[in-house]
């Protein structure tokens, strides 16, 4: 048992700021307090995808007012708090060092504990705000960043089991639906298009399945489907067309996801095996229903964050803090904000703060 944790969640990594207030009580149960997400979406959507510029821009502007809102909302003020938490990375590194900077200063005028949080952190704890999910368990991370496969011992202790090669999911849902003339972001335009389409009317190319390891690959579906739909424009076809690309995506999920479950359940013997989705795309009713097919023939459980916690929120950032504040664990003033930072702690180790080169936080 340790004491209850009011934290104060920052979240600035894309495209979203938000912040939230989250009690960790001493058995260690979740209750959010408030939680609110300030979306850019408006100021981004002519461009089809997000403007690191104007992302940074916007979260200078509005972060404060969405920290107050947060503390309004939760009946608090600033010296309720027992600790800060702010996304330091991986992410748009503009954006991070606003919520960021933001965090330490609330840390140093209140004098409270600051935590660092990895995003992806952020995202592993998130279905911990549902329900209660013992350590360990397999997570399947799939977002618009990310889509990696990691089994999860405790706070902070992840091993990658496997990761995209290229494109996450998300990322593919997103570019999809732009070649489909669909509004951004394009996962939930694209899920709704899907809907009354005929998931077998195309054929879409089979990524990586026939390979042995836990890795994913969606760029070849990617131009496939960009290709097809130039051509395709008749209402129903443009639905049957989004229903497939849905149904390959899921696939590839589900069977990688049913291939690292057969790895974890050998080194989990005798143990509880638990199976969590998490990020953007795991609101996706078809990704959400082959995870759960999955999970049952394996004889896992499965949990999913409630809806609002898929996408990124600052509850999932102050429960991740608040876990590491129980802990005893918190981080300097000086924490740096880190373009990348994988959440496996030795690829982590072998990646410098900073690193040059075109491949961003999905790496
Ligand atoms: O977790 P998130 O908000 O941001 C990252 O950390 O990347 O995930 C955003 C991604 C976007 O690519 C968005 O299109 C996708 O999640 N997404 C969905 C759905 N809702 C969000 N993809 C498919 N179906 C959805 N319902
Ligand atoms: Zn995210």
């Amino acid at each position: 048992m340790t004491a209850p944790q009011t934290v104060l969640g920052l979240e600035t990594s894309c495209d979203e700021t938000a912040a939230a207030v989250v009690r960790r009580h001493a058995d260690g149960r979740a209750e959010v307090l408030s939680s609110i997400v300030g979306s850019q979406i408006a100021a981004h959507a002519p461009y089809g995808g997000v403007v690191p510029e104007i992302a940074a821009r916007a979260h200078v502007e509005t972060i404060e007012a969405i920290a107050e809102a947060a503390l309004a909302e939760a009946g608090m003020g600033y010296g309720d708090l027992t600790g800060v938490a702010a996304t330091a990375g991986p992410g748009l590194v503009g954006g991070v060092m606003v919520g960021l900077s933001f965090g330490k200063a609330v840390a140093l005028a209140r004098g409270l504990p600051l935590v660092a949080v990895n995003h992806l952190e952020g995202h592993a704890v998130s279905a911990r705000l549902g329900a209660e999910i013992a350590y360990p368990f397999l997570l399947l991370l799939v977002s618009g960043g990310h889509c990696q496969l990691l089994e999860v011992a405790g706070v902070g202790a992840c091993r990658r089991l496997g990761s995209t090669i290229d494109d996450a999911a998300g990322e593919a849902f997103d570019k999809i639906a732009k070649a489909m003339g669909l509004p951004y972001p394009g996962g939930p335009a694209l899920e709704a298009l899907a809907e009354g389409g005929d998931p077998a009317n195309f054929t879409l190319p089979r990524m990586l399945l026939g390979r042995k390891d836990c890795d994913f690959s969606f760029s070849g579906l990617k131009t496939a489907a960009a290709r097809l739909a130039e051509g395709v424009t008749e209402p129903q076809a443009r639905r049957d067309l989004a229903a497939c690309v849905q149904a390959a995506i899921a696939t590839q999920l589900a069977e990688k996801s049913d291939r690292a479950m057969q790895a974890y359940a050998l080194d989990h013997a005798g143990q509880g095996l638990r199976f969590v989705v998490a990020g953007g795309v795991a609101a996706n009713r078809a990704v959400r229903t082959r995870l759960q097919d999955v999970a049952a023939a394996r004889g896992f459980s499965f949990a999913a964050p409630p809806l609002a916690y898929c996408t990124d929120n600052a509850a999932m950032i102050a429960l991740a803090g608040a876990e590491r504040l129980a802990l005893g664990m918190s981080d300097p003033l000086d924490a740096v904000a880190r373009p990348r930072w994988p959440l496996d702690a030795v690829a982590a180790a072998a990646s410098p703060t900073h690193t040059p080169g075109r491949k961003g936080a999905k790496a």
